[in-house]
């Protein structure tokens, strides 16, 4: 039996309450230190980017693309975007990055701007335009929307050629 201090009395307890014990502690200590991050990540990106990082919509992969880019950043990251058109419209549209938590916030936001639009509007979906709708971002992340959104102009350039192609044939 050992002697622990629990915090409000002390008990006798035996190994396997040590370990509970300990287990109870590590866990308190996590979450503690995971909301810390969160609540670092809320105030520096704001709460739009910080939900958009906990749940990066529209990220995924898409077989036989209508429009497709790989772009990698002068940072080493790499960003991918997936456009599929239905009437001149993007119908569907993803993004794949092994980049940081930024580079996934604009990808998402890349990618749902581009919902909808046809090439003319695509090409209003700058960095600027990706920072705007976010509220803006730290300093040394305000490239990953602009890798963003060149990956994005990549892509629908891959479409407009494809395009013009189908039309000559
Ligand atoms: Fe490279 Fe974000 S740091 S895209």
């Amino acid at each position: 039996m050992i002697m622990v201090e629990n915090g409000f009395n002390n008990e006798l307890i035996g190994n396997a309450g040590v370990r509970k014990y300990m287990d109870n502690d590590f866990d308190d200590f996590v979450q503690e230190l995971q909301e810390q991050i969160y609540e670092e990540t809320r105030k520096a990106y704001g709460m739009l980017a910080f939900e958009r990082w906990l749940n990066p919509l529209y990220m995924g992969t898409m077989d036989d693309p209508d429009g497709y880019a790989r772009v990698t950043g002068t940072c080493g990251d790499t960003i991918e975007m997936f456009l599929k058109f239905e009437d001149e419209r993007v119908r569907e549209a993803l993004y794949q990055t092994d980049g940081c938590g930024s580079s996934h916030v604009c990808g998402s936001f890349a990618a749902e701007m581009a919902l909808g639009k046809s090439p003319d509007e695509l090409i209003d979906i700058t960095g600027e335009a990706i920072l705007k709708k976010l509220g803006g971002l730290p300093k040394e992340d305000g490239h990953c929307a602009f890798l963003s959104a060149e990956t994005l102009q990549e892509a629908l350039s891959d479409y407009m050629i494809k395009e013009r192609g189908n039309r000559k044939s």
